[in-house]
């Protein structure tokens, strides 16, 4: 059957009933969006003939997999996608350089440390492996060091586990994971134990539908940033290692030109020099967060 089986006055009049547009009151802004996501999944039925039987295996896919979907997004590109669209709405406004902005994946959590000078990230002996100590300078577009910013850095330790998120538990709340409050040189620089690529939780909801997609969900070692400070706009990006071997090739596309650094590596040192440059904000409100719902966790 063809998809204009979806244009008949029946479903369009059943659409209309199902997102609310026939009724007065709601949001008005969420029955436009919520008619149209409903309507192109119908599309997609017909255009695939998609089964009864299939239709309920997705559906029970997300529940199932409903606490993954902060993994899975990135995984299937939608996060990278909310990149590309962002950087292209910008440059439309005039508004480029800086840093790439790339994703911010699901695991910061909010109320790390606040550290000033030289930060050591990591609480736990990590013992097997390498010291990564990297540094550099935040400025602004044209070259002014930034002032009274704030960084936040996190990543995982050499097992590729995150603090918080470990399964082992066996992780201090907070290890590979600080706020740096930088001076008015907008230098910064800190040292932790090397991270490691991970991959996402096998047999996991993620990893179910990598495997089907006959994909990999790998990602190489990286390490995630916010940089705050006012004036300028927060940026949300990560340097992935270049000399990962999934530096090219990451199943959550968060690797980005300009953000691949090769850590100079020497026995059981590695340094990376990685300058930062911010863009300048356009009001108060350029300057904050997305409002995405973070984890939060007392300091330590
Ligand atoms: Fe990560």
């Amino acid at each position: 059957m063809d998809t204009s089986f979806v244009k008949t006055a029946e479903v369009q009049h059943l659409l209309d009933r199902a997102a609310g547009v026939d009724v007065a009151g709601g949001n008005q802004r969420l029955k436009a969006i919520t008619r149209d996501l409903i309507e192109s999944l119908m599309v997609l039925i017909v255009k695939h003939d998609i089964s009864e039987d299939e239709f309920w295996q997705a559906t029970n896919y997300l529940i199932k997999g409903a606490d993954e979907l902060g993994l899975i997004m990135p995984g299937i590109g939608l996060e990278h996608f909310l990149d590309l669209y962002m950087d292209a709405k910008d440059a439309e406004a005039g508004l480029t350089g800086g840093t790439p902005r790339t994703i911010e994946g699901p695991l910061y959590v909010a109320g790390a440390p606040l550290v000033e000078g030289e930060a050591n990230l990591t609480s736990d002996p990590d013992e097997d492996a390498p010291t990564l100590y990297m540094h550099g300078t935040v400025t602004g577009p044209d070259g002014e060091p930034v002032k009274d910013a704030i960084l936040h850095v996190w990543h995982a330790d050499s097992k590729g586990w995150y603090s918080h998120f470990d399964p082992t538990r066996e992780q201090t709340p907070f290890n590979n994971r600080r706020r740096i409050k930088l001076g008015a040189d907008g230098r910064y620089s800190f040292h932790s134990k090397m991270p490691s690529g991970y991959s996402c939780p096998p047999e996991g909801a993620t990893d179910v539908l990598m495997k089907a997609l006959g994909r990999h969900g790998n990602r190489p070692a990286h390490v995630h940033f916010f940089i705050e400070a006012p004036g300028y706009r927060t940026l949300t990006t990560q340097i992935n290692f270049g000399d990962d071997p999934f530096a090219k090739d990451d199943f959550a596309f968060g690797t980005r030109e300009g953000l691949l650094p090769v850590p100079t590596r020497q026995g059981d040192r590695a340094d990376i020099a990685f300058d930062f440059q911010l863009q300048r904000a356009a009001g108060k409100s350029d300057e904050g967060f997305s409002a995405r719902v973070r984890t939060e966790a007392a300091a330590a």
